[in-house]
């Protein structure tokens, strides 16, 4: 059931689409939505939001069969209601009752492709005061960012498996990889880190050209010829293993990277634990000329369900970008400085808390909330 929330001034209206989801996603979406209030307030913007019950719940709840996908996840409706928004915020979608990949594909990988949202953008900075992982690293050292192609290579689902549940099983998962997916994803990090403008100026293509020769064969060539228009950009390759282990020992190497859809899957992730962990890590499905979807890193975190445990920092964070990025597209300098002042409000909380782990903050999950909406309203 739809919900309808409208900020009480008049002019015009931003309108969200919010998705809190499985397990803790409703908790970080609802503190997401505080700070959300907190910066319309400050900044002087105006938005409405409207929920939708998308959720592996909702799907069981139907009806649908937990072993296989039986019924859409989300109907040719839901994705029209949601194309007349201007930006999506999504808490976490995951049940432990239903098998890998109905939800996955029903409803996030469906979202990304019917919404051609062809970025999925990973900003990756250690906030102060977070433990990170690796020895002698500190905020200044971890601040750089992913652009992950987000809508091809072995996320199309071509392919398919024969005689299965023989011994002459056989499986194949292709490799999508066009000059066009390539193309554009590149185009992006190369505007992106002109717009970022940091000392470093070095966009990182990372691949693996050793072996997958014909992909990697394109997405160099395009990185190469579309290099040419951003001369004041340094530009770099790594070869995907190789970047696993330079983001553990120097990380501070990088400014921006761009990669495909499933190195960027993984990178991602060791880059949110170098970071601080999924309690901070934040990330936007960008279609850059249209409607974008936001979210925090973490999964549905059952066994915190409810608990108001949960680190609400990753989701704060995505409304940040979401604040920022549309604003971005939008041309609106008011939702960007909006955005910035998120993440300003964000670097003043963290130092106050004891960890960024799940029931570990020394706050349950609206204390957090509350501080940075706090910090918000005193635009620290
Ligand atoms: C992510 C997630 C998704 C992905 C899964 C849930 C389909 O891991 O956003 O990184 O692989 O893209
Ligand atoms: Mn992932």
């Amino acid at each position: 059931m739809a919900k309808k929330r409208a900020s009480r001034s008049a002019g015009p209206t931003y309108r969200i689409a919010v998705i809190p989801g499985d397990g803790t996603g409703p908790e970080v979406v609802r503190e997401g939505l505080k700070v959300l209030a907190a910066a319309a307030e400050t900044t002087g913007f105006h938005y409405e939001t409207t929920e939708f019950d998308f959720s592996g719940a909702r799907y069981l709840a139907r009806g649908g069969d937990p072993a296989m996908p039986s019924i859409p996840v989300i109907t040719e409706e839901d994705i029209a209601a949601l194309k007349t928004f201007d930006a999506i915020y999504l808490g976490a979608v995951g049940d432990p009752k239903v098998a890998p990949g109905i939800l996955e594909k029903g409803l996030l990988l469906r979202l990304r492709f019917e919404m051609d949202q062809y970025i999925n953008l990973r900003p990756v900075r250690l906030y102060p005061n977070v433990p990170c992982p690796l020895a002698g690293k500190g905020p200044k050292d971890i601040d750089f960012v992913v652009v992950r192609e987000n809508t091809e290579g072995i996320y199309t689902g071509m392919g398919g498996v024969q005689y299965q549940g023989t011994p002459q099983e056989v499986s194949t998962q292709i490799n999508c990889t066009t000059r066009f997916g390539a193309e554009r994803a590149i185009r992006y990090a190369f505007e992106f880190c002109r717009r970022r403008n940091n000392p470093k100026k070095m966009v990182t293509l990372v691949h693996k050209t050793n072996v997958l020769t014909f992909a990697g064969g394109t997405w160099f060539r395009a990185f190469h010829e579309i290099g040419k228009e951003y001369p004041d950009i340094k530009k770099d390759y790594n070869h995907v293993d190789a970047c696993c282990m330079w983001f553990v020992k120097n990380p501070e190497y990088y400014d921006v990277i761009v990669t495909d859809n499933i190195f960027g899957d993984i990178i991602t992730d060791l880059a949110a634990i170098i970071q601080g962990g999924l309690g901070v890590a934040a990330g936007g499905n960008l279609n850059p000329g249209g409607l974008s979807m936001f979210e925090p890193m973490g999964g549905s975190a059952p066994k915190y369900t409810g608990k108001n445990v949960i680190n609400p920092i990753a989701a704060i964070a995505a409304l940040g970008m979401l604040l920022k990025e549309t604003g971005i597209h939008k041309g609106d300098k008011k939702l960007v400085e909006a955005g910035d002042r998120v993440e300003r409000a964000i670097l003043a909380t963290t130092p106050k808390m004891k960890s960024q782990a799940a029931g570990r903050m020394g706050y349950s999950t609206t204390q957090v909330g509350d501080l940075v909406a706090a910090a918000v309203r005193k635009n620290a």
